[in-house]
């Protein structure tokens, strides 16, 4: 059986939800204390065994290659200044049996289109899709989970959790029944349903293993959700052919691709970062804030 070696980063969104910050800097590129979005998504893969990282790029994002990029300014100026510790963690962000591929989504045609976009690179091989503006925070990380139950059942993997019913417009929903502990055998799946239409409480969060069967299904997507070629729609006419898990992840999910979601990771992150803790915590403890009227 294939090992899944190849992650699809789909980074071609405008991330108008961050204007004006994301007006010539890819949303991707936003840190959480010091690291970017993409960063923490890309450290993810690696801890699940990725070795090449395929971006689907767009305007503006030069940012992102530049990041995973040698940068021989960067790393000769902390060699000289005997700057040891910076000079592994620069080095560390991409190690060297780590590769990157970059393909250009010309027109933002929806998710499903980003994919579709990777095809070449991706192959004949299972991969994984990550999207970035999610951050999970996992023990092992959220992509080791499901590669780990994707080895075991050789079918495609959704990462899954339960969601509020009323905040089914925001996510692919899933229907399906309980087939073991926190795994789903898929039965449908709805791009972004009103509560009423909902089949299920879980929704899909940005992590995806797919088999390469799903690039037939991306070919023939039509306009969906939103006037959008989607992911979900292919993953629903998938189900026609192999089955399809939904796996409910062990972990915390921040969702940066929100203002809210953006500060609670931040504030997450800062409490427990080696140089921030401790001052981070006893400034919070001093600010009294009132809720308003
Ligand atoms: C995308 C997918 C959706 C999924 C969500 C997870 O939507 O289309 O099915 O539930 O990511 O974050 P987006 O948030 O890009 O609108």
């Amino acid at each position: 059986m294939l090992k899944v070696t190849k992650a699809v980063f789909p980074v071609a969104g405008l991330g108008t939800r961050f204007l004006p910050a994301t007006k010539a800097s890819p949303k991707e590129m936003l840190p959480v204390v010091d690291k970017p979005l993409i960063q923490y998504a890309v450290e993810e893969a690696m801890a699940a065994g990725i070795t090449e990282m395929i971006f689907v790029t767009g305007r503006s994002k030069r940012a992102i290659e530049d990041h995973f990029d040698k940068s021989y300014e960067i790393e000769a100026e902390l060699e000289a200044r005997g700057k040891e510790k910076l000079l592994s963690l620069v080095r560390s962000i991409k190690p060297s049996h780590v590769h990157c591929f970059y393909v250009r989504q010309a027109e933002a045609l929806g998710l499903g289109h980003a994919v579709l976009c990777a095809e070449k690179l991706v192959g004949d091989s299972p991969f994984a899709v990550v999207l970035a503006d999610d951050l999970l925070d996992g023990k092992p990380p959220v992509l080791r989970q499901m590669i780990d139950v994707f080895d075991h059942y050789h079918t495609s993997v959704l990462g899954v959790e339960e969601i509020a019913l009323e905040e089914s417009k925001s996510y692919g929903v899933i229907d399906g029944k309980q087939w073991e502990d926190n795994i789903f055998k898929l039965s449908g799946i709805v791009e972004k349903p009103a509560p009423s239409d909902a089949p299920s409480r879980y929704g899909v969060v940005g992590r995806y293993v797919l088999k390469p069967r799903i690039f037939e299904h991306l070919r023939a997507l039509r306009p969906g959700s939103g006037g959008e070629l989607q992911l979900t729609d292919a993953i629903q006419s998938l189900l026609v052919d192999e089955q399809v898990l939904a796996y409910r992840y062990e972990g915390t999910r921040f969702d940066c691709g929100s203002k809210l979601g953006y500060l609670k990771a931040t504030v997450e992150f800062a409490l427990r970062h080696p140089e921030l803790s401790a001052d981070f915590a006893a400034y919070l403890a001093t600010r009294q804030v009132e809720l308003p009227a």
